[in-house]
């Protein structure tokens, strides 16, 4: 047997404490659904590890065959100065399941870095400066992303000054930030943005994007209604600004649509997406629309962007979606149903649950200590990871009183007993 508070004690030694909690979980192998730690204890994995396994715990054989038969070929290619095929047949295909109006792209190798282009390339399309984005949205912790960042201080503690960015409130309906109800609400939210940062704070003409989750992850999982994203739209098209999709923790079917603006209706102008499009390689990609022009030689890189391990497994994450694809999205969407509607259930059951909300399988349950009040029951929802953790399932939590589930999508069978 291994000491497991040992492992957690050497890493403390080694390792600065930017992230990791009092989880005890010092994972080992995985396959499918399942995880085992150090000691061989089984655990079924509800967390995707971040939203990365859509496909399953490390992938799936081909992704894992792809990447090894790669390793003996050619790992690194230099893609800032060399050209290669790989990283052309990952984009062609990328773009078979991205909006017709979508032509071009750069490589990184995280969500942060996809972000991060997003940013600089609406700033150099537009030639503006400013940046509209969302109390409770995350958006990554380098200096760029996190000037959007704002769903918890400590990201962004002692690290300012930021670059312009104008935050507002999201559509969180289960907490309204004006106390209304939707639809009666009239979309306040949105408006707000025009009565108040546009018309008080940023000129209109210096505003580059509006920078969002379609839905908020890191944040509370928070889903904005359905008509939310076409008001905001019709913002951005009245100041000439551009509509950015941060889907790398929402994207790649993790809603049962490609996009998870999709189920909203409307295009962006550039998508950022990362995390489950690696198949558990690092891989950024950031998408614009063919209108939009380029980008001046020089202005933007990263050295193992277009990296071939990473597209190796790029593509092979997408041939795979690409071929089980109706078979994807039906199980998607019946496990998705199913674990609403038990949840639902608990609702009905347990006043601790709050809310109960998500599309797909991107599901978030809040937890409060009173209905009424709706008080974050913060301490209650860790306890309940934890019981999760030492009965044999992974979770994780979000914003401040949301436990999560996403769930890879063929691991949900066993959830269905
Ligand atoms: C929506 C979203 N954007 C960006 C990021 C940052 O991604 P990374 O950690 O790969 O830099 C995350 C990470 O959780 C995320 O959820």
């Amino acid at each position: 047997m291994k000491n497991i508070d040992n492992i957690i004690k050497n890493d403390k030694k080694y390792f600065l404490s930017t992230t990791r909690g009092d989880y005890k979980f010092v994972a080992d192998v995985g396959e499918n659904e399942f995880v085992f730690d150090v000691n061989g204890k089984k655990l079924i994995d509800f967390s995707s590890f971040i939203s990365v396994y859509n496909l399953g715990v490390n992938g799936n054989y081909q992704i894992r065959k792809g990447i090894k038969d790669q390793v003996d070929k050619l790992m690194h290619a230099a893609f800032t100065d060399y050209y290669a095929e790989l990283p052309i047949e990952f984009a062609a295909k990328l773009l078979e399941f991205m909006p017709k109006n979508h032509g071009r792209m750069f490589l990184s190798n995280s969500g942060t870095e996809a972000n991060e282009a997003a940013i600089k390339f609406s700033k150099i399309f537009t030639k503006r400066q400013y940046t509209i984005a969302f109390y409770n949205g995350f958006h990554g912790r380098t200096h760029g992303s996190l000037s959007l960042t704002s769903s918890r201080y400590i990201h962004r503690q002692h690290f300012g000054p930021f670059p312009n960015v104008v935050h507002v409130p999201f559509a969180y309906c289960y907490r309204c930030p004006f106390n209304l109800e939707y639809p009666g609400c009239g979309l306040a939210c949105v408006d707000h943005i025009r009565k108040y940062p546009l018309s008080k704070e940023v000129p209109p003409k210096e505003v580059a994007s509006i920078f969002f989750e379609p839905i908020q992850g890191e944040g509370g999982y928070i889903v904005p209604p359905k008509d939310y994203f076409k008001e905001l739209k019709s913002v951005a098209d009245d100041i000439g600004a551009l509509m950015v999709s941060d889907e790398v923790q929402s994207g790649f079917m993790r809603t049962g649509k490609f996009l998870a603006l999709d189920n909203f209706g409307i295009e962006a102008d550039i998508y950022s997406m990362a995390k489950a499009i690696g198949g558990g390689l690092p891989l950024g990609v950031t998408v614009v629309k063919k209108s939009l022009g380029d980008i001046p030689s020089g202005a933007h890189a990263s050295t193992f962007g277009g990296n071939l391990l990473s597209v190796r497994a790029g593509i092979e994450s997408l041939n795979y979606m690409k071929k089980n694809k109706r078979a994807l999205i039906n199980s998607i969407k019946k496990k998705g149903n199913y674990i609403i509607k038990r949840l639902n259930d608990m609702k009905e059951r347990y006043s601790i649950v709050g809310d109960v909300r998500g599309i797909g399988l991107m599901i978030g349950v809040e937890l409060v200590l009173d209905r009424k009040t709706k008080e974050p029951a913060t301490k209650q929802r860790n306890t309940i990871i934890k019981e999760a953790f030492d009965r044999g399932l992974l979770l994780l939590p979000a914003g401040e009183s949301t436990t999560i589930l996403y769930l890879s999508f063929i691991s949900l069978s066993l959830f269905i007993i």
